[in-house]
């Protein structure tokens, strides 16, 4: 399994923000995308799970090409999106924020897989608590098991540590070792916190000013590389 973007351009009205942006993301392996505020990270998620038209290139899945998706057709192909900023609903309980993952399935599909509850035991305990009363960093972790729920082939997280206290952080990464290990899901890692991406990550990409500045394979042995790259 493999997710596949190349030469990809989007805009804003007449500002285009992505020049030409490539990422591959393989199953059983963290991509991680790193850079500095407004250098088009999200852009390019939004682009991928078709919440923002993109303007030319291509995104491919399976060597297929998903040709402009609409939200519901990438959901159905099995890309899943955690938003930055998580956009947990603050007034439905948490089990009916999971149930909102389930909009793109077929209703025999609707069923929440018992895992979910085994990488977040937390939830399981707050089920019937409001989205509104979790902390910040239990809201990550409701977001990310709503993405979950669909079983997806691929795990789009933006900067899930963003706010978030450090306990958490520990949580969230070991819940991404286990999906890597698992071997199904390729994931994307979308942060700024580099010693959390580079610690998970089996490939970074840097992203600056719309264009890849730099990507490597071997990140243990390029962390300076890559430190410097964000940093530019
Ligand atoms: N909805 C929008 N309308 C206009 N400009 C936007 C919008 N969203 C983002 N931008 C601009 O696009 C650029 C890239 O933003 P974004 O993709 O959010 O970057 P990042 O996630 O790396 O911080 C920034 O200059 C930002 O101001
Ligand atoms: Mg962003």
């Amino acid at each position: 399994m493999m997710l596949e973007v190349t030469d990809l351009t989007l805009r804003y009205g007449q500002s285009e923000v992505l020049h030409g942006m490539n990422l591959t993301a393989k199953a059983g392996e963290v991509t991680a995308v790193m850079g500095v505020n407004g250098v088009g990270k999200t852009s390019l998620m939004k682009a991928i799970v078709g919440r923002h038209p993109y303007r030319g290139g291509t995104i491919r899945l399976d060597g297929r090409d998903l040709n402009h998706p609409s939200a519901v057709q990438a959901a159905k192909a099995g890309i899943a999106y955690v938003p930055q900023g998580r956009e947990v609903f603050p007034l439905m309980t948490v089990a009916d924020n999971l149930r909102t993952g389930f909009a793109c399935l077929d209703r025999d599909a609707r069923t929440v897989p018992d895992r979910i509850f085994d990488l977040f035991p937390i939830l399981d305990q707050m089920r019937n608590r409001r989205g509104g009363d979790l902390s910040g960093g239990q809201q990550q972790q409701l977001a990310i098991a709503r993405a979950l729920i669909t079983r997806p082939k691929v795990l789009l997280l933006d900067e899930p540590t963003e706010g978030i206290q450090p306990s958490i952080i520990k949580d969230i990464g070991r819940v991404i070792e286990t999906l890597r290990s698992e071997g199904e899901i390729a994931v994307v890692l979308v942060e700024q916190y580099f010693e959390f991406a580079v610690g998970l990550a089996d490939r970074v990409t840097v992203v600056s000013g719309g264009v890849v500045s730099y990507e490597t394979e071997d990140v243990g042995g390029s962390r300076d590389d890559i430190l410097r790259a964000v940093a530019l």
